[in-house]
């Protein structure tokens, strides 16, 4: 290479060049988002009509939750075929027509990539049980004695009796660390992993731009077997993800890890060879920690524990997913506080670790906190993972078993069945009581409403966008003199935000310098700051928060 050729690829800036660094992603489930052929179920013709709304809501990626064909057990996540679209969501055509169209619109579509298990209904499982000689015997684990610690390492408690099962046919039994009905692959089997290969092949050349991966410390355990330390494999990230950027130089693979810190580059990989991004599942417990006890420190230290990783990394943030917060990781005194405010009732709890619920019925319908939540999802250090129908402050349905509560119907509008569907029945009912009722909370009623909560998240997503340095650069945790209130400085290239956040219900009052700072632009009220003494004082509300911009409004 000549001198030239080095030195123009020695000033790129490297992060720059990976488009989710700074992306949005709305993450839905096909089944819930939208019926076009009235069957009371949605589907890809539906969500392809509707992909205007997400375009105007500013959403970079759609993640889909699996839509391959599956007994639906868990609700897609037991997958009997990856090579297929489930026929209840529309055919093949109907899944390149939405592609297509999302690339007309800039947007990408990720997918989740459940190759931890399949379902027991899948053929390779059903020929596996049948002979021990067939070849697919060996892609998934077995014992022919039930194995001492067959109680150790359950995913879902209260739901699991074991990972491991009787098999009837084959008379062994079978690995699974979720549900019974999810038999784990053995990818000790160079067959089991070349075969994930095919599948993430299969779907880029589909047009899928990434990958949400499903349960990925279960996937790397070797041996497969019980315990709660088995050894892990990262290699597998690697391979993964080197294969997956063979096919499309731009794909992400989005882990689903929930680790603890001194975890993360084993994942990440020591100079970000790994999966690119993953949850912060670590931040989120302690962020609802803070949201629930206002007190901050744990929620700070957090972020502090999660800071370091390569350039290529990137930390996904969200604040609800599909499933239960997972609160797993704070102490049982702490997890007893978030469940005192959020969850009191047994049944808004799960798996002795979580709560069912949507986080506007959580915050209690409060707009102030509710708020507070987002402009705080979006100020954090990586890329923001929205949930549908969190723009709108829908709720969740405690009738409905396990995480289902939280999967709801999607409210467009105020007419039967929330618009979601034209048949009497929509396949899981839309919420259609209380404060969170559809005819209350719909697209149709916040679109035309300029302070409705859809309307503000629209705004603040473009805020978000004008502000890249969140996803790009590197933060310091500021000392506002407040402990109520969270400060987060982010600087890249020479730009650089200043943003803070009032987690008490009081106003609180806060003091701090910003080195280099002039003045600070307000980018939400048009009410700039200049120090005294060195100092900044700015006043917050109750639940208040902040955007600026250091010494440029509109950077060059
Ligand atoms: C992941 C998914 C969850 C699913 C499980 C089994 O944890 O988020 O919804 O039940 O994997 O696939």
């Amino acid at each position: 290479m000549s001198g030239l050729a080095q030195d123009k690829l020695a000033s790129v800036d490297l992060k720059n060049h990976f488009w989710y660094k700074n992306a949005v992603i709305y993450n839905l489930e096909v089944s819930a988002f939208k019926d076009s052929d009235g069957d009371g179920r949605g589907d890809f013709t539906g969500l392809t009509q509707k992909l205007d709304y997400l375009s105007a809501l500013g959403v970079d990626a759609i993640w889909l939750a699996p839509f391959q064909p599956s007994p639906g057990q868990d609700d897609g996540y037991d997958v009997a075929d990856f090579y297929a679209v489930d026929k209840r969501l529309g055919t093949g055509g109907d899944f390149a027509e939405f592609v297509n169209q999302a690339q007309i619109r800039g947007i990408r579509v990720i997918m989740d990539l459940v190759i931890n298990h399949t379902s027991t209904q899948h053929q390779w499982f059903q020929e596996a049980r049948k002979s021990k000689t067939s070849k697919y015997h060996d892609w998934y684990i077995w014992s022919d004695k039930l194995p001492k610690d067959y109680k150790v390492g359950m995913v879902f408690p209260g739901y699991q009796e074991a990972v491991w099962s009787m098999d009837s046919v084959s008379g062994q039994y079978y690995y699974h660390r979720f549900y019974q009905f999810q038999p784990d692959l053995n990818y000790a089997n160079p067959e089991v992993v070349r075969e994930a290969q095919k599948i993430i092949g299969f779907w880029l050349n589909q047009g899928i731009s990434g990958f949400r991966l499903d349960a990925v410390p279960f996937i790397i355990e070797i041996p497969k077997g019980p315990g709660n330390n088995p050894k892990l494999d990262y290699k597998f990230l690697t391979d993964i993800r080197q294969f997956a950027q063979s096919r499309k130089a731009d794909v992400v693979i989005l882990g689903e890890a929930n680790v603890v810190p001194e975890e993360n580059l084993n994942y990440f990989g020591k100079g970000g060879e790994g999966i690119q991004m993953m949850f912060n599942f670590y931040v989120n417990q302690f962020l609802f920690y803070a949201l629930a006890s206002g007190k901050l420190e744990p929620f700070k230290k957090a972020l502090v524990e999660t800071q370091i990783i390569p350039d290529a990394s990137q930390w996904a943030h969200f604040l609800r997913n599909h499933d239960e917060v997972d609160l797993g990781r704070l102490t049982e005194k702490q997890r007893n506080e978030v469940f005192e405010k959020f969850g009191p009732d047994k049944n808004m709890q799960l798996y002795d670790r979580g709560i069912r619920r949507r986080l506007s019925t959580m915050l209690g319908n409060d707009r102030k906190h509710i708020e507070l939540a987002y402009s705080l999802l979006f100020s954090l250090p990586g890329t923001a993972v929205i949930r549908y129908g969190d723009e709108l402050g829908m709720g969740d349905d405690l009738r409905l078993q396990e995480r289902i509560s939280v999967r709801t119907p999607m409210q467009w509008t105020s007419d039967k069945n929330a618009g979601f569907t034209t048949a009497d029945t929509a396949f899981r009912p839309v919420i259609d009581f209380g404060e969170h009722d559809y005819k209350k909370i719909n697209v149709a009623a916040q679109t035309r409403d300029s302070s409705s909560l859809l309307s503000w998240t629209t705004t603040l997503i473009r805020m978000r966008k004008a502000c890249p340095e969140i996803g790009l650069g590197d933060y310091t945790v500021l000392d506002t003199g407040s402990p109520d209130v969270l400060g987060l400085r982010y600087e890249h290239n020479g730009k650089s935000v200043v943003i803070l956040h009032n987690f008490s219900d009081q106003p609180q009052q806060t003091n701090f310098s910003v080195k280099g700072a002039d003045i600070l632009y307000d980018l939400i009220n048009n009410d700039d700051k200049k120090p005294v003494a060195g100092k900044y004082n700015v006043s917050l509300k109750g639940y208040g928060y902040q955007w600026f911009r250091v010494n440029q409004l509109i950077p060059n």
